[in-house]
C-alpha cells in the first residue's frame, strides 16, 4: 500500500509504520505529483494545498493525512466528493500549543524579546528603576476565543498563573462580543481557520480592546486581520502582541517585524518533540487504518 509523504516528518516514527505501509517521501511538489498516481494514501504538512487539482493526479488515493489539527490546507469538499478520508492530528499538540501560548503571553507583558535585544546588543547600561516595566499576569481579565481542546487547556494555565479566565464563543452575540472584549486584558484566539472565522479579529473588533490590552495568536494568522493589527500597534492603541501565526507564512510584514511591543515566533505552536512525535503517529497511524479498513479516532472526512 503506498503512502506519499510530502515531508519525511520524524523519520524515526514514520518507520514504526513501515511494515504496513509502503512509504515514500517526495522530495518537492513535483515528485509528489508523479508519486501520488501510484498511491493510497497522502501524508501532508500544512504548506501543502490539497485542492481538486492535487487530488486529481492521485487516482487511487483513499486517505490524506494532514501533519497538523487545522485543515484549512484541505479542501474537505473535495475529498467528500471523491469519496477520499481525511485524518488529522489533535489531542497530541494541545498541551504544547497551550505551553506556546502562555509563553507568549508571559513574553509579551515582560517585554522578554525588549530585554534580550538590549543584552544582545551589549546596551544594558546598569540596572535602573524604571527600565522596561511590564505587567504582572496575576489577576488579570483574558478573554480566549474558541472552547475547543487548546483553548480549554489554554484557560486551565492561564487559571493557574492567576488570570481570570472568560470564552467567546459562537452563542455570544455581537452585543456579548463587545462587552467581553472590552473587558479584557489578554484576548487569545483558539478557533480553527474557517471562512467565518476569516479576520474575526478586524479593525471594528480591536477597536473594542483596551489601549493595554495583549493580543496572542497560536491559531491561524488570517484569523487576525494583520493589516489593522499592526495599524491599532503602530498607533500605540494595544499593549502588544504575541504571534505564533502570520497572513501569508512564511512571509511576515517589515512594519509588523519594526514594532517593539511585539513577540514574533515562526509557527512553533506544536514544536515539541513529544508533540510532533504524537502527530507523526496521528497522521501516519491514522492512514494506516483507514487502509486497513479500521476506524481511526482521528477523521476529519
Ligand atoms: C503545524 C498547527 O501545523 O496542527 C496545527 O494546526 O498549526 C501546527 O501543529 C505544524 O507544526 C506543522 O505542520
Amino acid at each position: 500500500m503506498r503512502v506519499v509523504l510530502s515531508d519525511p516528518l520524524l523519520p524515526d516514527v514514520v518507520d514504526e509504520y513501515r511494515d504496513r505501509l509502503d512509504i515514500v517521501v517526495a522530495p518537492d511538489g513535483e515528485a509528489l505529483r508523479r508519486e501520488l498516481a501510484h498511491a493510497v494514501g497522502l501524508v501532508v504538512t500544512l504548506s501543502v494545498k490539497v485542492d481538486d487539482e492535487l487530488l486529481a493526479c492521485g487516482p487511487g488515493l483513499r486517505v490524506v493525512g494532514n501533519f497538523a489539527v487545522g485543515v484549512d490546507n484541505i479542501d474537505l469538499e473535495a475529498c467528500r466528493r471523491r469519496g477520499i478520508a481525511v485524518v488529522n492530528t489533535p489531542d497530541v499538540l494541545t498541551r504544547s500549543t497551550a505551553e506556546c501560548a502562555l509563553l507568549l503571553l508571559l513574553a509579551c507583558a515582560r517585554r522578554l524579546p525588549e530585554g534580550e535585544r538590549m543584552c544582545r546588543a551589549d546596551a544594558f547600561g546598569g540596572w535602573e528603576p524604571r527600565m522596561l516595566l511590564g505587567r504582572e499576569l496575576l489577576g488579570l481579565k483574558a478573554v480566549l476565543v474558541g472552547r475547543g481542546r487548546i483553548g480549554q487547556a489554554t484557560a486551565r494555565l492561564f487559571e493557574a498563573v492567576g488570570l481570570d479566565v472568560d470564552f467567546i464563543t459562537r452563542a455570544d452575540d455581537d452585543g456579548a462580543v463587545q462587552k467581553k472584549l472590552g473587558a479584557a486584558d489578554v484576548v487569545s484566539l483558539h478557533v480553527p481557520l474557517t471562512s467565518s472565522t476569516r479576520h474575526w479579529l478586524n479593525a471594528e473588533r480591536l477597536s473594542w480592546l483596551k489601549p493595554d490590552a495583549i493580543v496572542i495568536n497560536t491559531a491561524r494568522g488570517p484569523v487576525v486581520d494583520e493589516q489593522a493589527l499592526i495599524e491599532v500597534l503602530e498607533r500605540g492603541a494595544l499593549g502588544g502582541a504575541g504571534l505564533d501565526v502570520f497572513e501569508e507564512e512564511p512571509r511576515i510584514p517589515a512594519r509588523l517585524r519594526a514594532l517593539d511591543r511585539v513577540v514574533l515566533l515562526p509557527h512553533l505552536g506544536s514544536a515539541t518533540r513529544t508533540a510532533r512525535a504524537g502527530m507523526a503517529r496521528k497522521a501516519v497511524g491514522g492512514v494506516a487504518a483507514v487502509l486497513a479498513g479500521e476506524p481511526p479516532d482521528n477523521r476529519v472526512v
